[in-house]
């Protein structure tokens, strides 16, 4: 099974994610976690990300979709995988649509977390990750609805869009979630 979370920052992709690849057997590929690992290490391209993301911004999309290409490559995508947080903008979503016809590998399912955002400045507040304060947070929200909201009407007109319901109960959620992945 071949997957994309899509979703507000905070709305749960990652928390959900994990419980999705231990679920289906799929790879989790997120490109939050790949930037955060380059920055940890130090890397150029760590260096140049932090300043991006502690401002809320995107990274460019030729990077993250260089990054998706080399994982996608890798032997453990072969029984499938997740994108969590990729694609975040049109440009990435129309690179993948390509990508994904040279592998062979067509997209099962988008599945999209539907959450206010009252709730996720709440629920990112508490996190306090890095680039969890309040203004860098309205920043990717703004981020978010410019660049990655389109998104949604994109992979409804693909036909493989499907919404789920991201407040309440973390097992109540993933009952949504499995409940959309398995019709
Ligand atoms: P990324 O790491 O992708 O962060 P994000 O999209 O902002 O998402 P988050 O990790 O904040 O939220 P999430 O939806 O995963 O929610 P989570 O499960 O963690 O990206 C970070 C940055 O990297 C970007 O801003 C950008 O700069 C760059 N970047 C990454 N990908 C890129 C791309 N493709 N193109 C360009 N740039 C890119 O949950 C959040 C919190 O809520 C947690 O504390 C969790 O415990 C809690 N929570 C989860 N579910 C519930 C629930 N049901 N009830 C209560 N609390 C809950």
């Amino acid at each position: 099974m071949n997957i994309v979370l899509l979703g507000a920052p905070g709305s749960g992709k990652g928390t959900q994610g994990e419980r999705i690849v231990a679920q289906y057997g799929i790879a989790h590929v997120s490109t939050g976690d790949v930037l955060r690992g380059e920055v940890q290490a130090g890397t150029a391209l760590g260096v140049e990300a932090k300043k991006i993301m502690d401002a809320g911004e995107l990274v460019s999309d030729e990077i993250v979709l260089g990054m998706v290409r080399e994982r996608l490559g890798r032997p453990d995508v072969s029984k499938g995988f997740m994108l969590d947080g990729f694609p975040r903008t049109l440009a990435q979503a129309e690179g993948l649509d390509r990508l994904l016809q040279q592998l062979g590998k067509p997209l099962d399912c988008v599945l999209f977390f539907d959450v206010d955002y009252e709730e996720i400045m709440s629920r990112l507040l508490d996190r306090g990750r890095a680039d969890d304060n309040e203004e860098t947070i309205r920043k990717r929200l703004e981020v978010y609805e410019a660049e990655t909201e389109p998104l949604i009407d994109f992979y409804r007109r693909q036909g493989t869009l499907k919404k789920v319901k991201g407040v309440g109960d973390m097992d109540e959620i993933f009952n949504r979630i499995r409940a959309a992945l398995d019709t």
